[in-house]
């Protein structure tokens, strides 16, 4: 899949390098991420990636810069629901120096094209922090709605958090801001 700065190809185990390792275990970039309560070694994620690479329900990408191939985060639609088709969507920018500038944004209107346009999906939805206000104004520049809130769902330290669920339908979409 191929945007104005982004590629997004699949992630493979050879993608596990020191630098995707950093990420997974610098508490800055898992703050609002569930992987943040274990700690991550080389072959852990090299199992992981292993695993979401076999599963039918699951479309793991690297998120890379077009420019230069250089692998900056990765994005997964999945869980995907084939019989109500309809996947979840989770990102990350790992490469601090790539936040903020757009590219998680594209990275999700990327893969909400092929959601719909080549799996058939008739559904996409996502989960966030109330206080992750990137992740918010992402989904939502990419075109999801507000669906609803969960009260105090999350933990942030010593602070209970509201979830956030977005949504975006297959017929709301559209295309030409991919
Ligand atoms: C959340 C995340 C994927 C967003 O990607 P990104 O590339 O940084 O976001 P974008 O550059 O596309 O920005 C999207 C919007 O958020 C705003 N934004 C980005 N970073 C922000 C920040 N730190 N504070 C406030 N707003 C911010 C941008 O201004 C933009 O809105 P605008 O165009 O109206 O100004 C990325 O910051 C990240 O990976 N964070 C860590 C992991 C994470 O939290 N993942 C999401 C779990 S649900």
């Amino acid at each position: 899949m191929e945007g104005r700065h982004l590629v997004l190809r699949p992630l493979t185990p050879e993608d596990v390098v020191p630098g995707y390792l950093a990420w997974m275990n610098d508490p800055g970039v898992t703050r609002f991420l569930e992987s943040r309560f274990r700690s991550w070694s080389r072959e852990d994620l090299e199992a992981y990636v292993r695993a979401e690479r076999a599963c039918p329900d699951s479309v793991l990408l690297a998120i890379t810069l077009r420019e230069d191939g250089r692998h900056i985060g990765n994005i997964k639609l999945g869980p995907i629901d084939h019989n109500a088709r309809r996947g979840a969507i989770g990102l990350l920018i790992g490469e601090g120096d790539c936040r903020g500038r757009g590219y998680g944004t594209q990275a999700i209107r990327l893969i909400v094209r092929h959601a719909f346009e080549d799996l058939g999906l008739h559904r996409v939805h996502a989960g966030c922090y109330a206080t992750n206000v990137a992740s918010l104004a992402a989904f939502k520049k990419a075109g999801f709605r507000e669906e609803g809130r969960q009260r105090q769902h999350w933990r942030d330290g010593e602070t209970y958090v509201d979830g956030v669920l977005l949504g975006l339908l297959r017929e709301e979409w559209c295309p030409e801001e991919t």
